[in-house]
């Protein structure tokens, strides 16, 4: 069976973004793959966290996996601290990445900025991390958001380069990047992705969000000049809240802008608000519903299965390298 793998960052709540450009995808892939899904707390602490905080948030997202449809009999579900092969291999792969290859990452330039004041070592190597994540569990796929993509792709060529120094020993994983949704907006600024680590809570629409935060959230949010409902790349503000709208209410955008033909902004706001609102009610509830100790159960299952392939791979590659 073809393998899967994905992660998400254990750093505050999880947002629609992360739902529709990415989770979204996993829940289809289970039914077809071998999926492994990680929480990925070793990446989170590239930025500083508060201990009690990351331990909360690393079990909060495990239960929005839950909730959000990820089936423990399907999927491994599992914490990437819980398997240390993920940090053993990133220390090898180390060793084949290049430091310029490195210095281009975009990802990297813009969290430098944002925290200027704790520029690690772990924070300009997190994408050797993260191509060790993938490496370890030989997928053939890797579905995540359009901001994402240039580290598969460096996962790619670390994997080709390691098989041609060492013989073929990693799988080179595609990307798996939705048409729709791959890049969700900010509501205050539709020129940047929603992001949980945005200035203003008002950029983005927390899965955990209560209804009216959603709505005051939806109806402050930015639009386009003009004033139909309409989407196009002349109206990217529309646009998102048109894909978000199409997205959760499995609608096509030109449905929804025949709907909304000759109403206004405040009709279209009030339209969505409710899809959203239902969306996220129905989340909260499988969310509020799950207890701990049978989440922590999935967690601890999910590492012992995961660490069943990794330990196996890290072997291989220390054969491969002549580690005795
Ligand atoms: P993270 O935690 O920032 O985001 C998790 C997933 O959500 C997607 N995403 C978005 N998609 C659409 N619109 C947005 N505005 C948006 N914001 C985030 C991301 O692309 C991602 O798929 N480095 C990764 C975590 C990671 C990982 C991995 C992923 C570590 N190891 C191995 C895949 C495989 C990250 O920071 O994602």
């Amino acid at each position: 069976m073809k393998r899967v793998f994905s992660g998400v960052q254990p750093t505050n709540n999880l947002h629609l973004g992360n739902y529709l450009g990415a989770i979204k995808n996993w829940v289809e892939l289970q039914n077809s793959y071998d999926a492994f899904y990680c929480v990925v707390d070793l990446h989170a602490i590239t930025v500083k966290q508060d201990p009690k905080q990351l331990r909360q948030n690393v079990l909060n997202v495990a239960k929005t996996y839950l909730a959000l449809g990820v089936d423990p009999d399907k999927s491994t579900i599992f914490v990437q601290s819980h398997v240390p092969q993920h940090a053993e291999l990133a220390w090898v792969l180390n060793t084949i990445a290049k430091l310029s290859e490195l210095e281009r990452m975009t990802q990297f330039k813009d969290k430098a900025k944002e925290h200027k004041e704790n520029i690690n070592m772990g924070l300009f190597d997190y994408p050797v991390l993260m191509a060790s994540d993938i490496l370890l569990y030989s997928p053939e796929v890797v579905p995540v958001g359009e901001d994402q993509k240039q580290h598969v792709e460096l996962t790619r060529d670390l994997a080709a380069r390691f098989n041609s120094l060492y013989g073929k020993t990693f799988i080179e994983p595609k990307p798996l990047i939705n048409k729709e949704g791959a890049r969700i907006m900010g509501l205050d600024d539709p020129t940047k992705k929603m992001s949980k680590s945005a200035a203003s809570a008002n950029s983005y629409i927390a899965l955990l969000d209560s209804p009216e935060v959603v709505a005051k959230k939806i109806s402050r949010a930015v639009t386009d000049s003009g004033t139909t409902i309409e989407s196009g790349a002349d109206r990217p503000a529309l646009t998102n809240l048109l894909t978000i709208y199409s997205l959760l209410s499995n609608q096509s955008i030109k449905n929804i802008e025949k709907e909304y033909a000759g109403k206004g902004y405040a009709d279209f706001k009030k339209g969505l608000a409710q899809v959203v609102t239902q969306f996220i009610s129905e989340f909260q509830s499988k969310f509020n519903a799950l207890d701990d100790n049978k989440v922590k159960k999935i967690l601890e299952e999910g590492a012992a299965k995961a660490k069943v392939v990794a330990e196996k791979k890290m072997e291989e590659v220390k054969t491969k390298m002549g580690l005795l």
